[in-house]
C-alpha cells in the first residue's frame, strides 16, 4: 500500500483519481482549500486532508506526490490578471510544494506533475510527440514554465514525470460536459475550420496513466496523456453527433470565437496532433484507444 499526496483532487480528474487509487488499496492526503468535510464528500470518507503546505511535513510517509492544482483555464477572458491567476496557481503553488517537500525529514520517491498539450502551440497537421519542441503563445508557456518548476524536484531525489494532458473526455466534467447539451438539441458543430486535430483522453485513461507512473520507477520525463488516435474537430463532432443521434451542422467561425473568448479561443483552435509516443513505450495500454469506444463507453453510463 502506498501513501500518495493528491493536489487539486477535488477536480474534475483528481476526484476519479482519487476513487482508482483507493480502490486500488492504497491511502491518500489531498490538499483543498475546501472544507475537510466537502473534500471527503467529494474525494472518499478515508481521505486524510490538508489545508496548508506546512501540514505536509507531519503526515505519515509520502511515497508520491500528485499535482493537479490549477485555476480552471478555460473560465473567463485571458485578461492580464487572470494570466497571472493562472500562472500562479501552477507554477508558484509547485514551487511552495516543493520547498515544503525539501522540509521533510522522509521525502516523497516520485512528483507526478500535470501539463497539458497546450505545451506543443499550434502545430497544423504536424505530429507531436513527447521530444517535439514547445510552441509559443500563453498556454504553451505556462505548461513549459509548470514543468520546469515540476523539474526542481529532482534535486530533492525526486523521480519526476510530466503528464501533457490532452483534452478529458467524460460526461460529468470537463469539454464534453459543456458540449453535451449544444449537442444534443442538434445544435452542435464545427468549430473555426473544422480541420484543427483534437487530442483527447478518457478520463479513466489519464487516471490510469497516472497511477502507472507513480509505479513504474524506471519513468521519469514528460509523457503525453492523450491517445494514439487524434481526431480533427470536424471528426470529433460528426462522430459526437452520429452517438447522440442528432445533426451537427451548424459551424461556429474562427472570428466569432476570438470576439467572444479573446486569446483564450486558442484552446479550441490551436491544432494539436499529440502522439503519446513515450507514454506507449512505457508499457502504458490504453483502455479506450479509439473516439468511438470511449464516446460509447462514457454516453451509456
Ligand atoms: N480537464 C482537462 O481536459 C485538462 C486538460 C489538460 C490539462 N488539464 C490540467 O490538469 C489539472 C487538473 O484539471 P481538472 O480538469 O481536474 O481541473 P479542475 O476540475 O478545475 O480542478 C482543479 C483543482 O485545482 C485546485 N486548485 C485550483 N486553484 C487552486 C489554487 N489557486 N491553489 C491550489 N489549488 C487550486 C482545486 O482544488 P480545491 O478547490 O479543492 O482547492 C481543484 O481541485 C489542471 O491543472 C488542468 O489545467 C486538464
Amino acid at each position: 500500500m502506498a501513501h500518495l499526496l493528491i493536489t487539486g483532487g477535488t477536480g474534475f480528474i483528481g476526484q476519479r483519481l482519487c476513487k482508482l487509487t483507493l480502490a486500488a488499496g492504497h491511502r491518500i492526503s489531498v490538499f483543498s482549500r475546501r472544507p475537510a468535510q466537502q473534500v471527503t464528500r467529494i474525494c472518499g470518507a478515508s481521505v486524510a486532508v490538508i489545508s496548508d503546505l506546512h501540514q505536509i511535513p507531519h503526515l505519515p510517509a509520502i511515497d508520491a506526490v500528485i499535482n493537479l492544482a490549477g485555476e480552471p483555464i478555460m473560465e473567463g477572458r485571458w485578461s492580464t490578471a487572470r494570466k497571472q491567476i493562472l500562472r500562479n496557481s501552477r507554477i508558484d503553488f509547485t514551487r511552495h510544494l516543493l520547498d515544503t517537500l525539501a522540509k521533510c525529514s522522509s521525502r516523497p520517491r516520485a512528483l507526478i506533475n500535470g501539463s497539458a498539450i497546450g505545451y506543443y502551440g499550434d502545430c497544423g497537421d504536424k505530429e507531436c510527440i513527447e521530444s517535439s519542441s514547445a510552441g509559443t503563445g500563453f498556454a504553451a508557456q505556462l505548461c513549459r514554465d509548470w514543468e520546469a518548476e515540476a523539474q526542481t524536484a529532482s534535486t530533492l531525489g525526486m523521480r519526476v514525470c510530466c503528464v501533457r494532458i490532452g483534452v478529458v473526455l467524460d460526461r460529468d466534467g470537463g469539454a464534453l460536459q459543456r458540449m453535451l447539451p449544444a449537442f444534443r438539441l442538434g445544435a452542435g458543430g464545427t468549430l473555426g475550420s473544422g480541420q484543427q486535430w483534437f487530442s483527447w483522453i478518457h478520463r479513466d485513461d489519464l487516471c490510469h496513466l497516472i497511477l502507472y507512473l507513480q509505479q513504474q520507477k524506471e519513468c521519469r520525463g514528460a509523457f503525453n496523456g492523450s491517445t494514439p488516435h487524434p481526431v480533427r474537430n470536424a471528426e470529433f463532432t460528426r462522430i459526437l453527433a452520429q452517438q447522440l443521434h442528432r445533426p451537427a451542422v451548424l459551424k461556429t467561425p474562427a472570428a466569432a470565437l476570438k470576439l467572444l473568448l479573446g486569446e483564450s479561443a486558442s484552446l479550441l483552435l490551436d491544432s494539436q496532433r499529440v502522439i503519446p509516443t513515450a507514454t506507449l513505450a512505457s508499457g502504458f495500454q490504453f483502455q479506450y484507444p479509439e473516439l468511438p469506444m470511449a464516446l460509447d463507453a462514457i454516453l451509456k453510463k
